[in-house]
């Protein structure tokens, strides 16, 4: 493997027992509460029920169990060890493994990991692309694991954010695409509460937006939406403030940036 992915690999295996346990993803409450996907989502595909859906880079299953609730048969994604067996633990306390698989793939190999299998809808949710060097070559992923009439859905931060330092103030990183030239951090905390990191160094890369959409229509996919969204989830900025329904929104008097994107494509019959 990549060492780089070796070492965000590391990272992310690192992360699954402090975000299992933190208040941030509160799998208590998602287990007490059991929600389904996001109205936005529900809005974008409709019923799913009986669907086959695949989630790439799936964390530890909470957005993919998520559409196994609202009765689709699916299909999580990811290379970090911890977080697999953590999903599959999560889909038992659940009472959803009936309806779903974890498989623990590079997301470059997982149309080998699923040995060929088609979907109704490939779904990637926040904080996936920025982990992957090569936008081109995931377009060509997606489009491999869509049958004919097949959907892609993904959420995840704006390009132009990602190119903001810390601060949010000022621009830090290329807004395209540099496969040799990753972002690197060294931060022994992550995005939620809880106990500090030991494998700290990342490798990111950003994809423009242009760079995104051009890897789904140059792998015979056609654009059905695409959306810029000027609230996100997550404390991305420290001047970012609490808006409904959990989103961090941009405060009166700033300029408005987007944070984050939404874009469904399919794949023709
Ligand atoms: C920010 S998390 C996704 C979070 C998800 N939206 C959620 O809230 O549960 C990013 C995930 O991508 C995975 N990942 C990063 N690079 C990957 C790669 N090359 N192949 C497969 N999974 C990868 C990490 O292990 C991590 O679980």
């Amino acid at each position: 493997m990549d060492p780089r992915l070796e070492a965000n690999r590391s990272n992310w295996d690192d992360r699954v027992a402090i975000h299992t346990r933190s208040r941030f993803y509160d799998v208590n409450g998602w287990l007490d509460s059991s929600p389904g996907p996001s109205p936005e989502e529900i809005e974008a595909l409709g019923d799913v029920t009986g669907l086959d859906i695949i989630h790439l880079q799936c964390h530890f299953g909470m957005d993919t169990l998520n559409w196994a609730r609202a009765g689709a048969n699916v299909t999580g994604v990811d290379f970090s060890p911890a977080a697999v067996k953590a999903a599959v633990e999560l889909a038992e306390r659940a009472g959803l493994a009936e309806r779903s698989t974890f498989i623990c793939s590079d997301v470059y190999d997982a149309p080998n990991a699923v040995a060929g299998q088609h979907f109704d809808i490939v779904y990637v949710s926040l904080g996936a692309l920025c982990w992957l060097p090569d936008v081109a070559s995931w377009g060509s992923v997606v489009a491999r694991l869509l049958g004919p009439g097949g959907r892609l859905y993904i959420h995840d931060v704006h390009p132009f954010a990602a190119a903001f330092d810390d601060g949010g103030d000022q621009v830090e990183f290329s807004y395209f695409e540099e496969t040799d030239r990753p972002m690197v951090f060294d931060q022994d905390t992550t995005y939620t509460d809880g106990a500090k990191l030991s494998s700290t160094t990342t490798y990111e890369w950003n994809h423009s937006l242009g760079e995104i959409v051009s890897s789904l229509l140059s792998n015979g996919l056609v654009l059905d939406s695409l959306l810029e969204h000027d609230w996100t989830v997550f404390q991305q900025f420290p001047w970012l403030i609490e808006g409904t329904g959990g989103r961090r929104v941009i405060p009166a008097g700033r300029p408005r940036i987007p944070l984050t994107f939404t874009m469904l494509a399919h794949r023709p019959n």
